[in-house]
């Protein structure tokens, strides 16, 4: 964990306690980028009395002994496993030095910001202020402007450099919206829309063939996924989760992807009748909507709760709405713009004395948009969520080793630090240690589909839990294979796989197919809620962060997927194996022989 205990950053004894002169005080360069990523282009100065809310984080100087608390409770061999810890233990671990604050607080009242006017997360550990385009130049020496989008035409006010004075380099860690150009799209790979009613599930031809777990499935279920089909292909169909012992799920919503309830309950109907007439409750961060009208229904958000819910019924879902602010219209005058999700979406949960023991997430964008601090304190955030007993699932991208674009020989593989070399281009939060990644599968017997994000971390080192799986695969390739291409210490991913095309969603009142890693990543989720249904029964702890359980013992309950690759970059890409790959990683459920392996654990 080198590059994450850059965190705790060594504290700085010399701190002027007086009132400092930061106005006269010299600025030096805080965080710069080497130009917009690709795709992004200048346009004009961003209009003075334009909005940011400016987020600022300040420096955990406790989060290696989070961390290894983290480690402690999240490993099944060790004494505190399933030990996690409360808000108030959490808080006090993140909280920033109170002389950091004291300097903050300084420099911010030296612009008129008093604390009326600050927003503060449950552990002070960021502050957000609103303020115009003009204070927030001067406040950082910087020139915002207006980029635009080559492709999809949107339009955001950042800047490719921020300054502070150097006295407070050590007392914030980041400060964004400035050089963050990460759209977090959603991981939804391909949308077979058809204009056509498409026929019922359930008219499909009959007959059966041997799933993944040697037991009998529809046949069916090679050319169109369904609850029942999940269940039978993971080992699932004869358990029932209680609506009562306190399990939940949690799956979550950005870029004002709205979850149809009308939809939902045509897809009940169809394909889980006894969940029709059920709900879940709608959570909405930072003024995230819901809108219900058909048009507003967004496919991520009605795959990932029909599937999701859908599965894990009775079991009560939390479906939380972060409002991705509409793209930035510079003629509008948009009131604000942040476009930046996943630091809203952490404080709330993170404010939170109770979680849903499962959330799962499909939404990710190439790890190079987003900006080493700001990447560091999300994925620090997720390992918060690990030690409280949250099992925080990602969906690993849906363009294999490459960028996004679905043609492998058009994709633009080159890395944005200033050197402009072809580059695998791995994702985030899909590559951060502190979270389970899941690729996708695809047909019976299963396959690793080739649009399945897989790969190694340019920012976060490879963890300890993976040291002997990952090595063991990096032996296995051919000397000199991809060299330079990929960062062979990195943090590599997925870390398991499931199910990820033809998912029969209901969209709009109709049956569409759906492909992606999106569709993995809920379905994994769904079979890990379970798990931790049957233990809370059990009266034992939820799963919590499982990584370390799943590379050290989990991985002999699992379907090791051995066929398959995954293109990108001008490549084939890696080969899954026998044993992890950075295409499958460590394999699909099998839900009787986990539960065996989970209640067996303290
Ligand atoms: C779990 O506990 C609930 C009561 O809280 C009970 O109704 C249910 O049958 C139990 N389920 C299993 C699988 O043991
Ligand atoms: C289900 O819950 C959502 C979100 O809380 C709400 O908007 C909707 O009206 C509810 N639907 C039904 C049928 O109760
Ligand atoms: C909901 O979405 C529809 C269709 O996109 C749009 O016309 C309507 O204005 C939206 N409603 C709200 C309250 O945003
Ligand atoms: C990077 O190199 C490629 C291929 O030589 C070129 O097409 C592209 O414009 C370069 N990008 C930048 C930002 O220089
Ligand atoms: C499932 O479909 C794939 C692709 O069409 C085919 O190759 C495979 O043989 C089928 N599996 C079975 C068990 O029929
Ligand atoms: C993948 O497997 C193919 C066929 O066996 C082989 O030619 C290729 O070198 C392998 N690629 C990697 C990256 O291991």
């Amino acid at each position: 964990m080198r590059l994450i205990s850059l965190l705790g950053l060594p504290f700085v004894a010399a701190l002027a306690t007086a009132a400092v002169p930061f106005k006269g005080c010299q600025h030096k360069v805080k965080e710069s980028i080497h130009g917009p990523p690709h795709g992004w282009s200048r346009h004009t100065p961003a209009p003075k009395h334009h909005m940011l809310q400016l987020k600022i984080a300040l420096p955990q100087p406790k989060f290696p002994e989070l961390e290894q608390h983290l480690w402690e409770v999240s490993d099944p061999d060790h004494p505190r496993y399933g030990a996690h810890l409360s808000k108030g233990e959490t808080d006090a671990l993140m909280a920033p030095h109170p002389e950091t604050l004291d300097i903050v607080n300084e420099w911010l009242a030296s612009y008129g910001l008093t604390e009326e006017s600050l927003i503060r997360s449950s552990a002070n550990d960021w502050v957000t202020i609103r303020v115009p385009v003009s204070l927030a130049e001067e406040m950082l020496d910087t020139s915002y402007h207006v980029y635009k989008h080559a492709e999809t035409g949107e339009s955001i006010v950042r800047t490719t450099s921020y300054s502070l004075p150097e006295i407070l380099h050590d007392h914030v860690d980041l400060i964004q919206p400035t050089t963050m150009f990460a759209r977090f799209k959603t991981f939804k790979s391909t949308l077979h829309w058809s204009n056509e009613a498409q026929s019922q599930v359930s008219s499909t031809s009959g007959g059966t063939i041997t799933g993944p777990a040697g037991n009998q499935v529809d046949a069916s279920c090679n050319s169109s996924i369904t609850i029942s089909c999940l269940k039978q292909l993971y080992n699932s169909v004869d358990y029932t989760t209680s609506a009562t012992n306190g399990n939940k799920l949690g799956l979550t919503g950005y870029l004002g992807q709205y979850a149809n309830n009308m939809d939902l309950q045509q897809f009940y109907q169809l394909e889980n009748p006894s969940a029709y007439g059920s709900n879940y409750t709608f959570v909405s961060i930072n003024g995230g909507l819901n809108n219900q009208s058909y048009e507003a229904a967004g496919i991520e958000a009605n795959l990932d709760t029909q599937f999701g819910f859908g599965l894990t019924w009775p079991t009560p879902g939390t479906f939380y709405s972060t409002a991705g602010e509409p793209p930035f219209d510079p003629d509008m005058l948009t009131p604000t713009d942040t476009n930046e999700p996943y630091s809203y979406w952490l404080d709330y949960v993170l404010s939170r004395p109770m979680l849903p023991q499962t959330i799962s997430t499909s939404y990710g964008d190439d790890e190079q948009t987003v900006p080493f601090t700001y990447a560091s304190r999300v994925c620090a955030g997720m390992a918060v969520l690990g030690a409280r007993g949250v099992s925080i699932l990602f969906s690993s991208g849906d363009s294999g080793v490459g960028d996004g674009d679905p043609d492998p020989a058009t994709q633009i593989c080159y890395s944005n630090d200033g050197l402009n070399v072809t580059k695998f281009l791995p994702a985030f939060p899909a590559a951060c240690p502190y979270v389970t990644t899941v690729g996708a599968t695809v047909n019976i017997p299963e396959t690793a589909v080739s649009f399945s994000g897989g790969g190694f971390s340019n920012y976060f080192v490879r963890p300890a839990y993976q040291e002997v799986a990952v090595s063991e695969y990096l032996e296995k390739l051919a000397p000199g294979t991809y060299e330079g291409l990929f960062t062979p210490y990195g943090r590599a991913y997925p870390d398991v796989s499931a199910q990820g095309v033809n998912f029969a969603v209901i969209y709009q009142g109709k049956e569409v197919p759906v492909d992606g890693t999106s569709c993995s990543s809920p379905t994994f989720a769904s079979f890990i809620s379970m798990l931790n249904d049957a233990r809370l029964n059990a009266s034992k702890s939820p799963l919590g962060f499982l990584n370390p359980f799943l590379y050290s013992t989990g991985y002999t309950a699992l379907n090791d997927i051995t066929m398959g690759h995954n293109p990108g970059c001008g490549t084939q890409g890696f080969n899954a194996t026998t044993g992890w790959d950075p295409v499958s990683g460590l394999g699909t459920p099998n839900f009787e022989k986990l539960l065996g392996l989970v209640l067996s654990m303290s």
